[in-house]
């Protein structure tokens, strides 16, 4: 299971990289702006931290305007993946620019039929967005699960990119269902490694090695 982080948070990209746990990063319009930068030079910064994809989102509507977009975020660097939204001509966009050998990320998938269609359209990358559709009364996971079915029954090679992840359950189940990435914020991807009796643990053995008086270096 590949791990990228949601977000345009150079400082968080760069710590998490460190880690050697990141596959990559997902970016979208509103991340860009949290982070008070210019859209191309982010990407730019983020492509030269990790190796993985970074997807960068186009804002065109229309097939045309999209693909002259995606020819701009293409220069930035190889492992720029264009991610473009789950209409017609978003999916239009992904079969041009997969038939030239890009790689794309169909984003704001909230059905199963939306992600079958991203899979015909040769999507490198589905991403279902689980949080939303929880907080719409939907169940996020049961999408994941569908997805991962239709995938499977047809071996399509479009990668489910489990998208808008609030907490450390949501990641196990994913991975419980076989979800190919997961994307999340730095936050929940560092809870991962939180548990209470882990710090509970390591408060004692450090309590009784002050007690030995020793050190090792
Ligand atoms: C995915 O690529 C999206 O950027 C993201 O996961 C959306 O998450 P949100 O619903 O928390 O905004």
């Amino acid at each position: 299971m590949k791990f990228f982080v949601d977000t345009a948070d150079t400082a968080e990209i760069r710590e998490l990289a460190a880690t050697g746990l990141l596959d990559g990063v997902t970016t979208n319009p509103t991340l860009i702006h949290k982070s008070g930068r210019k859209f191309l030079e982010v990407v730019e910064e983020i492509c030269g931290i990790v190796d993985g994809p970074v997807s960068a989102e186009v804002v065109a509507l229309d097939h045309e305007t999209m693909m002259k977009e995606a020819e701009i975020l293409r220069k930035i660097a190889d492992n720029v993946c264009i991610k473009v939204p789950l209409t017609i001509d978003g999916l239009k966009t992904c079969k041009a620019l997969t038939d030239d050998g890009a790689q794309v990320n169909v984003t704001l998938c909230f059905s199963a039929n939306q992600a079958l269609l991203a899979a015909k359209a040769g999507a490198t990358f589905i991403s279902p967005f689980v949080g939303r559709h929880d907080d719409n009364g939907f169940d996020g996971l049961a999408l994941i699960e569908d997805i991962r079915l239709i995938y499977d029954n047809y071996s399509f090679g479009t990668e489910i990119l489990a998208a808008s992840l609030r907490h450390p359950i949501h990641v196990l189940d994913c991975a419980k269902i076989g979800a190919d990435v997961i994307t999340a914020p730095p936050a929940v991807i560092k809870m991962l490694s939180k548990h209470v009796l882990t710090d509970k643990g390591l408060e004692g053995f450090a309590a009784d090695w002050a007690k030995t008086g020793q050190t090792i270096l």
